[in-house]
């Protein structure tokens, strides 16, 4: 049986207050005081809590690996997380991962046994808890919020939170590598300076002419739905950076504004509440800009949100030659 240790305090409430009491009722009535009562009833619920739940430790609750604090140590954890003692099916996983010494890929395998609601973030930590402490992954909030865990997927661009580990098994096995179309930084995790630098360089904020309103606004910029709906797909960006792995002119061109920051360029021209006017896409007019992109598409292929960068950047590139050919 496997626990964390958010299932050590579960069980120890459930089990362990219930015994407690009726051990100091006990206590009393035989006529011992209550200290020594007390203390024989938190003996006995411990050993009813640690025997029947098999749990051998007790982190602290809201410690972290490596500063964790055990309150009873002695019988090691591992002896409750073999996997012969797991249940669901068995998928190999095998993770690429980046050694920032040598600057080279270790690939190593794990087995793991995944129920139908394993994610791939889930079997990654549970690796990492239980299996190999050095495997490095980024999350936050394991429910596609952050955006901050995404890899690549039997070599599909995806958040590892969002991945089901079952689905994604080919044959059996699942590999999980970083994304590539970002630097590299450990393990899985990527270095994302870069990829914030160029969604900074396009202001992704609404710019008001009138500077001191910020400061003495008078009333609330109305909009209404059809407003809202011309920007709104382009505002679920969570800034995952998997549109930027998936981009072919990315990989061959770091300097290519990417899908990302100019699909943020096109959900601000399209806000009715911007009033920096065609001075934003005029900024990304350029090789590098919105006419780098190539059209392949598979930015919005890999959006898990679903924001289509691609016909942000198409729509940006006809608002760019109606401008063109109005001059001529
Ligand atoms: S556009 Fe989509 S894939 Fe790209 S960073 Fe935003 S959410 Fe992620
Ligand atoms: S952990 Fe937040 S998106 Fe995956």
């Amino acid at each position: 049986m496997r626990t964390s240790r958010y299932d050590v305090f579960m069980y120890a409430s459930i089990m362990g207050v219930p015994a407690l009491l009726v051990l100091v009722v006990i206590g009393l009535y035989l006529g011992y005081g209550y200290a020594v009562s007390v203390l024989a009833a938190l003996l006995v619920a411990a050993l009813v809590v640690f025997s029947v739940t098999g749990i051998k430790e007790i982190y602290v609750h809201g410690s972290y690996p490596g500063s964790r604090k055990i309150l009873n140590v002695g019988i090691d954890t591992q002896s409750s997380a073999q996997p012969k003692a797991r249940k669901g099916e068995e998928i190999s996983i095998v993770l690429d991962r980046f050694n920032n010494e040598t600057s080279k890929m270790d690939t190593k395998t794990y087995r793991f046994y995944a129920d139908r609601l394993t994610t791939v973030l889930g079997a990654i930590l549970d690796i990492k808890a239980y299996q190999d402490s050095t495997v490095t992954i980024r999350c936050n909030c394991r429910m596609g919020i952050c955006g901050s865990c995404g890899v690549v997927v039997n070599g599909k661009p995806q958040l590892a939170c969002e991945a089901n580990l079952l689905k994604a098994a080919e044959g059996g096995v699942v590999r999980v590598s970083p994304m590539l179309g970002h630097p590299l930084l450990r393990g899985m995790v990527d270095n994302f300076s870069d990829f914030f630098e160029k969604h900074a360089s396009v202001e992704p904020f609404l710019v008001r002419s009138d500077h001191k309103e910020r400061e003495s606004a008078k009333q609330e910029y109305a909009q209404n739905s059809d407003e809202l709906e011309r920007f709104l797909p382009y505002s679920y960006c969570i800034m995952c950076g998997l549109c930027l792995d998936a981009c072919p002119v990315v990989n061959s061109n770091p300097n290519f504004t990417g899908p990302q920051a100019l699909s943020q360029v096109w959900r601000y021209h399209s806000d009715s509440r911007d009033q920096k006017g065609k001075r934003r896409l005029f900024d990304v007019d350029t090789a590098e800009g919105a006419w780098g992109c190539e059209f392949s598409g598979s930015c919005s292929k890999a959006c898990p949100k679903g924001v289509d960068p691609a016909s942000a950047i198409q729509l940006m590139k006809s608002e760019l030659m109606k401008d063109m050919f109005a001059k001529e």
